[in-house]
């Protein structure tokens, strides 16, 4: 279903608050036969800004909310592109908030834990940092025990973007723009970046990356929100679904050791959907490793950049369903095994396990392993990825 129901009741409510309900007097079969046009009237496609804090430089930040036709909010600022709220609605109509993360820009400067952000230039690991392409060694920035990490210390998720709003007759959203140097926490390549955030009347929220080098380099760009969708409390008992037969184990250090292994019989089948919890606790190698799961899945796709479904997260007790889909070969899925409560942001404590990511990517480490899908971009070449996320809710 598609939030017809809270539209409804928002619509109500503006209607009985505003009394803007002049297409509607009259009979009740005539208000329902224009209730199509006061969805709009009453709860517009919007977009708006304010202010969100000041960075150590003093750089002022600004956060942007995106509301669709149906009340869903998708909150963003141009602090490392950081997704700061995403608000869907319960089964019951109630709008909540489903990712983790704060209301103000210092805090996410504070605690550096990727919440929310845009990832780059490379999502996951690469080990020790290290890669050679075209005969040339490159040693990148080590911010993860000698590995490096979501793009290194000062990574695309620690950045200020160029953003800029647009809205069609269906959507709403927000343009990034952003150019890595050469050099940039060890990477060759002038890299140009440009990210879309898009929020559409059918409660689906993309994100397009593109970017052209000057340089052969690595790219693998991802998103890192961290979801509950319960809002808060650990997520053992919320539901997942990955698209997947076969995963890539890792090492104590979390880098792959290039094995696809199937998923079939293991604790790392979630071919059919079941609950978080249901196997995290079994004495594993793999989940020893991961401190729990904190894996990349091999998604089940004919090729390296087909669309599709490649996770359902659901949450029984709300009845929230989130799809995530993307073109991408693989999906990281981080079940929070490094919170421990010790921070808590817009109200939520981030106790242990209280979030998992969901990160559509390229395989950690690829650079160093041949039998990975190749993520090097070269000069002349455009790479580009797409993630949807759809929130839903299940009676
Ligand atoms: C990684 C985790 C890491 C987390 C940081 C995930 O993508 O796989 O190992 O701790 O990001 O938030």
């Amino acid at each position: 279903m598609n939030f017809k129901k809270l539209t409804l009741a928002l619509c109500l409510s503006a209607c009985a608050t505003q009394m803007a309900c002049a297409d509607v007097t009259g009979s009740t079969a005539k208000a329902q036969t224009v209730a199509p046009k006061l969805v709009q009237t009453a709860v517009p496609l919007s977009f708006s800004a304010a202010p969100f804090g000041k960075l150590p430089t003093g750089e002022a930040t600004t956060v942007y909310t995106l509301t669709n036709a149906n009340g869903v909010v998708v909150k963003a600022t141009n602090y490392g592109g950081v997704l700061t709220s995403i608000l869907t609605p319960d089964r019951n109509g109630k709008l909540g908030d489903i990712i983790l993360g704060f209301d103000n820009v210092e805090d996410y400067v504070k605690y550096k834990s990727y919440f929310g952000a845009l990832i780059g230039r490379y999502g996951n690991r690469i080990g020790k940092g290290q890669f050679t392409l075209d005969g040339k060694s490159y040693q990148l920035d080590l911010n993860d025990k000698g590995n490096h990490l979501h793009g290194g210390s000062k990574g695309f998720w620690s950045v200020l973007w160029d953003v800029k709003p647009f809205k069609t007759e269906t959507s709403v959203g927000l343009t990034l723009t952003h150019t890595s140097p050469d050099g940039d926490q060890g990477y060759p390549g002038n890299l140009k970046v440009t990210v879309v955030y898009e929020l559409t009347n059918t409660d689906e929220f993309f994100i397009r990356y593109s970017a052209t080098t000057d340089k052969p380099t690595p790219v693998n760009m991802t998103q890192h929100p961290y979801f509950n969708l319960a809002g808060s409390g650990e997520i053992l008992n919320q539901e997942l679904m990955i698209n997947a037969s076969r995963y890539t184990p890792v090492d104590g250090g979390l880098i792959p050791t290039g094995e696809l292994a199937a998923v079939a019989g293991t604790v790392f089948d979630f071919s059919t959907s079941h609950t978080i919890g249901k196997m995290i606790g079994q004495p594993n190698e793999q989940l020893k490793n991961g401190g729990g799961y904190d894996h990349n899945w091999v998604l089940n796709k004919k090729a390296t950049n087909e669309w599709g479904l490649d996770a359902r997260f659901y949450d029984p007790a709300s009845g929230r369903v989130l799809d995530v889909s993307s073109d991408q070969p693989g999906i990281q899925f981080y079940s929070g095994n490094f919170l421990d409560g010790k921070i808590t942001g817009k109200g939520v404590n981030f106790v242990y396990r209280g979030a998992i990511c969901l990160e559509p990517q390229h395989f950690p480490d690829s650079p160093n392993k041949s039998n990975f899908p190749t993520t090097i971009l070269k000069p002349g070449e455009v790479y580009a990825a797409k993630i949807g996320y759809k929130f839903d809710v299940k009676k």
